[in-house]
């Protein structure tokens, strides 16, 4: 590498490969406790970031990916046909929690998958990936609803992120997302 390559730009090029290297990099491994300090004083530079762009199109059917969004994890999963039944044959009376918990749907909107998904096909779910009970990061492909399951003190998530059983108060919410072709905006 030349003198002037070394210092061509070399900070943001850096940058960028950083964010897009640690988002590829950051599937679900564990139910890690998110530690609340860390979700009530996010650091200066992550404020900053109020909106980021997501390659998705190495997401395969039945895998998640976890970002890093204003200083907490987001699960972008792309669901089956068998996620994406299961979460809309629900009755949405017989849920904990009866709201979309989604800016991007109309205000008021139910908890029908419908208004939880990012697509009308429901094959993009986006959600913080925060259990509404005190914080743990729950587990994806887990749970007794096919979803995913917080082990801290057993709550179970829907294919949808709906609260179904345990003590979790409210369904995993939804944040600012919009997607164009392979790539998914937060924010
Ligand atoms: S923090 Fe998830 S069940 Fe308590």
């Amino acid at each position: 590498m030349s003198h002037a390559d070394d210092h061509s730009d070399g900070k943001t090029r850096r940058d960028f490969l950083y964010y897009a290297t640690a988002g590829a990099g950051a599937v679900t491994a564990g139910a890690a406790i998110w530690p609340l300090i860390n979700q009530m004083n996010p650091s200066a530079d992550v404020q900053a970031l109020a909106s980021i762009d997501v390659d998705v199109s190495g997401v395969q059917p039945g895998t998640q990916l976890t970002v890093q969004y204003l200083g907490k994890p987001v699960f972008i999963r792309r669901r089956t046909e068998e996620e994406i039944e299961a979460a809309r044959s629900v009755d949405v009376s017989d849920l904990p929690d009866q709201g979309a918990e989604n800016p991007n749907a109309p205000a008021g909107a139910d908890a029908a998958d419908e208004n939880r998904s990012l697509d009308e096909e429901g094959e993009w779910l986006v959600m913080v990936g925060v259990c509404t009970h005190l914080g743990c990061v729950p587990l994806g492909d887990a749970g007794d609803f096919g979803g995913w399951f917080c082990p801290c003190h057993g709550s179970h998530y829907d294919t949808s992120g709906r609260i179904r059983r345990g003590p979790a108060p409210r369904n995993l919410p939804v944040p600012v997302a919009t997607l164009d072709g392979d790539t998914l905006t937060l924010g």
